[in-house]
């Protein structure tokens, strides 16, 4: 068992430890003569004209991975995307036509709330394109088109290295549409794509510093409540990095929009609190950070523990932050690949300090076939 889980304690942090490989694998192939291919589609580029319209369904992990899908199909393509929990979905009576493309995200494809959604997007004639990580699972056989992530399988119950493949997965759907609606041209379409390549390498950096990141969750784990803070890209990752904690250590963890504290959660902040904060690129999105240091100003004020992930060379972040956690400086929309990974290592080690089993949490499953 040891042979198999490479030298590690838990599959979970085997699998963390294979995200540049599950990224490398995942976009390998997708780029051909400056174009974006997504191979296993049946979608022509004259189907991707059609779409007016996108939607992104999905559960748990996979549902934030949708969540940052928004900010880059937007971004790339001038089309509205809409991101929705599979169980919320079908329920409402969304508006569907034949123009809509329905991404369904799942790492099993067998998910039962994600496979009602994609019945009920073809009932109502969307064309349906999977983002999956298993091949032949359910919801790819029902879908239109799909998509695989190759991020090999995934044991740990609490989803990681899969996480980051739905991430490149939804992005080449954004930058193939952009493509197809020529509202990027073939350049920029490739220099996206060369971009997120070399995340794979960014995404090792982060794993190789990770000994910090340790020794702080070793530290907080007695603690009962973490909260999660983030703006634009960096929010999702925050409402990822509290499902993670909550999954695996059973710890009271809530994400956040940074900009909603002074709405209600800033009434939670009392001494000695742990709060993460993911903070946007000083450079490339100043004025958010300069919003993201006042928001730490506030809540250091009173009283929380302010732990901050931010680029290494951030020095207004490491001022207000009680505990600086450096990644690498990458493109704003691809910070959530690197931004997610301490967060990974932060609740795997709090859950293992607190002795509990990181593969397979207490009341849950790795994939969830009843509705
Ligand atoms: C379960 C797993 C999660 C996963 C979610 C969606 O709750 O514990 O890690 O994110 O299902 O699974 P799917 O297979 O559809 O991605």
């Amino acid at each position: 068992a040891a042979a198999e889980k490479g030298g590690h304690d838990f599959f979970m942090l085997k699998e963390i430890a294979e995200q540049p490989a599950a990224l490398a694998d995942t976009m390998l192939g997708h780029l051909e003569d400056g174009r974006i291919v997504l191979d296993e589609q049946r979608l022509t580029d004259d189907d991707l004209r059609d779409v007016d319209k996108v939607f992104v369904v999905a559960c748990g992990t996979a549902y934030h991975a949708g969540l940052l899908a928004k900010y880059a199909i937007e971004h790339w393509t001038r089309l509205p995307v809409e991101v929705e929990l599979a169980s919320e979905f079908r329920y409402r009576d969304p508006v569907l036509d034949r123009s809509t493309l329905v991404v369904a995200i799942s790492q099993s494809g067998e998910t039962a709330d994600t496979l009602e959604a994609v019945r009920h997007a073809k009932d109502q004639k969307a064309r349906v394109l999977a983002i999956c990580n298993t091949n032949g699972a359910q919801i790819p056989r029902e879908s239109d088109a799909v998509l695989y992530t190759h991020a090999g399988p995934e044991i740990g119950v609490a989803s990681t290295k899969c996480f980051l493949a739905q991430i490149a997965a939804a992005y080449m759907v954004g930058l193939a549409l952009a493509q197809a609606r020529g509202t990027k041209y073939a350049d920029e379409v490739a220099r996206e794509f060369a971009a997120m390549e070399s995340m794979t390498e960014a995404v090792r950096e982060v794993l190789d510093t990770m000994e910090p990141v340790r020794e702080l969750a070793r530290s907080l784990a007695h603690h009962n409540t973490v909260l999660f803070i983030g703006r634009h890209v960096g929010y999702p990752v925050a409402l990822e990095g509290a499902l993670k904690l909550k999954e695996l250590a059973y710890m009271h963890a809530e994400g956040f929009a940074a900009g909603e504290l002074k709405h209600g959660p800033i009434a939670l902040i009392e001494d000695g609190l742990p709060v993460i904060i993911v903070m946007p690129s000083p450079a490339g999105r100043a004025l958010l950070h300069s919003k993201m240091v006042s928001n730490i100003r506030e809540i250091q004020a009173r009283g929380a523990r302010t732990i901050v992930i931010s680029e290494a060379d951030d020095v207004a972040a490491q001022t207000v932050a009680d505990h600086f956690i450096p990644i690498p400086s990458t493109p704003t929309l691809l910070q959530p690949l690197v931004s997610t990974v301490p967060l990974q290592v932060f609740a795997a080690t709090v859950a293992q300090t607190r002795g509990y089993d990181v593969d397979k949490p207490r009341n849950l499953a790795k994939s969830v076939t009843v509705e």
